[in-house]
This record gives C-alpha cells, sequence and structure tokens, in this order.
C-alpha cells in the first residue's frame, strides 16, 4: 500500500464537505461548501458547476479541508474569506468587529434619504458598513463614524481607504468625542441582553465581538445612554432589537422627539426615528 488517495474531484469535495457542515450544524452547507471552494480555486461558485467533474490538485485539497475545519467550528464564512457584502461593498471584515447584517439596510435607507449636505454620525460603525455605504451612495453627505473600539476603527479606516470614500473617523464613546454638531445621527449599536447571548448561535456568541453585541439593562444600556447625550440633534434613527422599539421610541419622545418606526424585510420594527 502507498498510502496514497484518490483525487477528489468538484463535485465529491463539495458533496462531502456539505454533510460535515449539515452535521456540524451549519445553516447553509452547501452554499458555504462552494464559497470555500471557489476561494480556494480563485473563481466563482458558477464555475464550480461547469467544473464539477475537475481534480483537486493535492494543495487545493488541503487548502479547503483546512477551510472546511475552520466552518465545522462554526467560524462564520465571513470571517474565514476575510470579507462580507454589504450593499453594493465588500467590506474587509475580521473578529474586530461585527459581520454586517442584511437588517441593517434599513438604517442606511433610512440616511439615503436625508437632505443634501447633511452633516451626519454614525455611533459605532464597526466594520464601517453604514458610514462608508452613505457616503458612497450619497457623497454629498459629510459623514462623520465613531467606535470606541481601537480595532475596530482600523478594520474601518482600512476599508474607507481601500475603498476611497472620504468618512472622518473618531474613537468616541457614544456622543462624548464624537466632535459635531451634526443634524442627523444614526446608530446601530449593541441591544442584545446579556442573558440572550449564550443563546445565540455559536456563529456569534463564539466567534463575534460581544462587545459589538451585547449591553446591559435588558439590551437597552447603550440605547438609553444615547437618548441622554442628544443634545438637540434635529434627526435620530436608532436600530433596535425585536420588541424594543415601544421602549425606544419613549426614550426620543422624553428626549422631545416625534417618532415613527421603520420595519425590516423580515416585517420587524427595525430602526425607531426621532425629529425634532
Ligand atoms: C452592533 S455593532 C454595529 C457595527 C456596524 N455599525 C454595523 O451596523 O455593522 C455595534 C458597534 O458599536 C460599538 N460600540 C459598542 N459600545 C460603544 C460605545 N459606547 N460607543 C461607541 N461605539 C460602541 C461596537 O464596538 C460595535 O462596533
Amino acid at each position: 500500500m502507498t498510502g496514497a488517495t484518490a483525487a477528489q474531484t468538484v463535485s465529491g469535495a463539495l458533496a462531502a464537505a456539505a454533510a460535515r457542515l449539515r452535521a456540524a450544524g451549519c445553516d447553509s452547507p452547501r452554499l458555504d461548501a462552494e464559497l470555500l471552494l471557489a476561494e480556494v480555486m480563485g473563481t466563482d461558485r458558477a464555475r464550480l458547476v461547469v467544473d464539477a467533474r475537475s481534480e483537486l490538485a493535492p494543495t487545493q485539497a488541503a487548502a479547503f479541508e483546512a477551510l472546511v475545519a475552520r466552518r465545522e467550528g462554526r467560524e462564520p464564512v465571513a470571517y474565514i474569506l476575510g470579507r462580507k457584502g454589504f450593499r453594493h461593498l465588500e467590506l474587509a471584515v475580521d473578529p474586530r468587529v461585527l459581520i454586517p447584517r442584511p437588517d441593517t439596510e434599513v438604517l442606511v435607507e433610512v440616511g439615503l434619504a436625508l437632505p443634501r449636505g447633511t452633516r451626519v454620525v454614525e455611533i459605532g460603525t464597526g466594520s464601517g458598513a453604514v458610514a462608508l455605504s452613505l457616503k458612497h451612495e450619497r457623497p454629498d453627505l459629510h459623514v462623520t463614524a465613531t467606535e470606541v473600539d481601537a480595532g475596530a476603527l482600523e478594520v474601518a479606516r482600512a476599508n474607507a481607504a481601500r475603498l476611497g470614500l472620504d468618512v472622518e473617523f473618531r474613537q468616541a464613546d457614544l456622543l462624548d468625542g464624537a466632535g459635531g454638531p451634526f443634524e442627523a445621527l444614526l446608530a446601530n449599536i449593541p441591544y442584545v441582553a446579556p442573558g440572550d447571548y449564550a443563546r445565540l448561535a455559536p456563529e456569534i456568541a463564539d466567534h463575534e465581538p460581544r462587545l459589538a453585541v451585547v449591553a446591559e439593562e435588558e439590551g437597552l444600556a447603550l440605547l438609553r445612554r444615547l437618548a441622554s447625550q442628544l443634545d438637540g440633534t434635529p434627526f435620530v434613527a436608532l436600530e433596535v432589537g425585536l420588541a424594543q422599539e415601544d421602549v425606544v421610541a419613549e426614550l426620543l419622545a422624553a428626549a422631545g422627539y416625534a417618532t415613527e418606526t421603520r420595519r425590516d424585510l423580515a416585517g420587524i420594527e427595525r430602526v425607531v426615528i426621532g425629529r425634532r
């Protein structure tokens, strides 16, 4: 016996990897396997279909095995690939930042409707997804983005530089150190209650930064503190978690704002807007 194993075809490698990822509890095992193999082969998913019977070189097989093993450990695909698409941008992401979610597009859409030339601040920018999308789609806006975490700020700054987008970044604790004054404020800051955190999927609980996800006081501590700092900013839009819209609307109403809410594609009230 030589110990040599038969070369794997693309279709065979995908089927075996998808079965392993399914057994590991991944939500979209076939898609994940395709994304990882396309990365290893330097191609796209459509090409994998055309090349279904091609054989993987031993180095490709070894590289694919390493990526599949990481995904089996429930590491998010976006961290494994080091990138995530959000609206029209491809953002670099790593475990210092939350992976941007489609839900957050609602917040961006609210920002896109602001009047020409508005001075807008995004609080808690993470990868820069919201601030950079706004600047990309509305170059007339003056966009400042803040972040409390130095590592996350490095990721956002690098994304802005690579994409050539002129956003001012500041390390700040909510509005403390953010500069201003601003005419509009957008924020997707942590709103998950500590007790809910451990029940989240391992992709989040074991891999994404706790600082980006969890807030004390049933998830409302940071939103309460931000509402208390607002100091007359005429327009505010805050992303909220499931069933938090009423209490957040009350916070804004107590600060003198007329409020309304916007739903995401799943029909969940996702953004509370305040105007004064
Ligand atoms: C839910 S993530 C959102 C990231 C990004 N805006 C997005 O939508 O993908 C929240 C971000 O707020 C940051 N953050 C947490 N506490 C903060 C604070 N006190 N001041 C500013 N940013 C904070 C976290 O580090 C994290 O990057």
